[in-house]
């Protein structure tokens, strides 16, 4: 794999905008999958030059590593207009929830978004990770005087190793937290991100950090 794979992003809101925005200004290449009728106009003039707008299959036959952010009860279906992935990083940035007074944990049967995926698309190589705090960092990572930490679970150190890679080079701290079973955990941190940060009155300008004593 090049030091500069390709990127497509699917799912130009919140998380996948300001992902977007950030991975261009890191230096990479990319592109925005988008569905016919939506656009992500506003988003590419913010990439300086390094992405463009093409169609969800396009862009994931063009991308050697495809970013889902999308509504989580939409998932599958857009991975599922994505053609053939076979053989392609899928990072799963995505989460299960309903707003009752708070969010609550929604998964799917399979136990989270990560496994319903990588059950119905066994051939790609499916990531959790990215999930984990709100779109403003993944537009800005700085955290206090260090960065972020974006945990990724999935079964493929190879496909972990690249998206850390990627992750570094936009300057998040990426920790690899196991197998592909641990994406539910990181699905039930991020509804707990989102209690702390919209319920218990902590902000949105709050992550979770690995610490170590020395
Ligand atoms: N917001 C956060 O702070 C945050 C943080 C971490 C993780 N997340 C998770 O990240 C995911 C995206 O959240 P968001 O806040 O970025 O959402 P958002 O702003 O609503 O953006 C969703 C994007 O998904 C696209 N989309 C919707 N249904 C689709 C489909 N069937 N096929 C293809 N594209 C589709 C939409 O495009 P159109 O223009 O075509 O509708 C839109 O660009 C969610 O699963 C969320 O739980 C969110």
């Amino acid at each position: 794999m090049s030091q500069n794979p390709r990127i497509a992003i699917v799912g130009a809101g919140n998380v996948g905008g300001n992902l977007g925005i950030r991975f261009a200004r890191s230096g990479y290449s990319l592109r925005f999958g988008v569905r016919e009728g939506s656009n992500a106009d506003d988003v590419i003039a913010k990439c300086e030059g390094k992405a463009e707008a093409a169609s969800i299959p396009e862009a994931a036959k063009w991308a050697d590593v495809i970013f889902l952010s999308v509504p989580g009860n939409a998932a599958v279906e857009a991975t599922r207009s994505m053609g053939d992935i076979s053989g392609k990083v899928l990072v799963d940035c995505n989460n299960p929830l309903k707003w009752e007074d708070g969010p609550v944990h929604t998964p799917p049967p399979e136990g989270s978004i990560t496994a319903a995926l990588a059950k119905a698309f066994p051939t790609a190589r499916l990531v959790k990770g990215f999930n984990t705090f709100g779109a403003e960092f993944h537009l800005d990572p700085t955290l206090g005087n260090t960065s972020i930490d974006v945990q990724l679970a999935g079964e493929s150190a190879e496909a972990k190793a690249l998206v850390s890679s990627i992750a570094t080079r936009a300057g998040f701290n990426p920790i690899d937290v196991g197998l592909l079973r641990n994406a539910a955990h990181l699905e039930s941190l991020a509804i707990l991100w989102i209690h702390l940060a919209l319920r218990a009155g902590h902000g949105r300008q709050i992550g979770f950090k690995l610490l170590k004593r020395e």
